[in-house]
């Protein structure tokens, strides 16, 4: 299998009191397995939009969406949460960290639904932690960390369920340059060592210099570079 995604037609509209909001307007692309992607465009091209398709957060309204080969059109709710469980990582720009757990409980939390060991929970938090450089500040709670710590801690948080697939949106733009390199260098090992693919959008421009492949988004469409 080559390909993680196969994304034909795709369109997504959003109700809005009474008209309707057209996102996605006949996407078709092809994301391979095991490279690091980034999603360009401007803002309100449909980048969010399109990440959270990817992510199973939203349905496919219209065209169709494989993912690993399997039509998520035809995937009932329940079968999309283990999906969503055990094989997607989202990350958001604004990190959505539990405000009230150190850095090493906001990671072991959203493992809690994998029903994994406690060893394994215990060994995949290290592991984590340690793949972003925050082991030593594991009993940090958030307020008392960085903005690029923060964010660290949210992508151990998706790298310790060992997805197949980590999804950023716009996950550097709050960080400054030094902070938002650091990360990348993170995706970019993880892509290498870890056989995960990792789809990025944003507005940085120093993202695609770290990206395999770009595609740039443009009123719903892909727009051919
Ligand atoms: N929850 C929503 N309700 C209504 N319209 C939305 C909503 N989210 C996004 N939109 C609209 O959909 C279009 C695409 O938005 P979005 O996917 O957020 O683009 P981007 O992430 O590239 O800025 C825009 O016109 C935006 O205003
Ligand atoms: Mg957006």
């Amino acid at each position: 299998m080559k390909n993680l995604y196969e994304l034909k037609d795709l369109e997504f509209s959003y109700s809005l009191d009474s008209h309707e909001v057209k996102a996605l307007d006949g996407l078709s692309l092809e994301i391979p397995r095991n490279s690091l992607i980034a999603i360009l465009g401007p803002s309100g091209s449909g980048k969010s939009t399109l990440l959270n398709i990817l992510g199973l957060i939203e349905p496919v309204q219209a065209g169709s969406m494989l993912f690993q080969k399997e039509d998520i059109s035809k995937v009932v709710e329940k079968e999309k949460n283990e999906i969503r469980k055990f094989k997607i990582g989202f990350i958001f720009q604004h990190f959505h960290l539990i405000p009230v757990l150190t850095a090493e409980e906001n990671v072991a939390y959203f493992l809690n639904r994998q029903g994994l060991s406690e060893k394994e929970k215990k060994n995949r938090v290290k592991e984590a932690l340690e793949s972003v450089g925050l082991w030593e500040h594991r009993k940090k709670k958030p307020l008392q960390m960085s903005g690029g710590q923060r964010q660290r801690v949210a992508i151990a948080r998706a790298i310790a369920k060992k997805p197949d697939v980590i999804i950023g949106d716009e996950v550097t733009a709050n960080l400054d340059q030094k902070n938002g390199r650091e990360i990348m260098k993170i995706f970019a090992e993880l892509v290498k060592k870890h056989n995960v693919t990792v789809i990025l959008s944003t507005h940085d421009p120093m993202v695609p210099e770290f990206a395999n492949q770009c595609f740039y988004i443009q009123d719903g469409k892909l727009r051919e570079e």
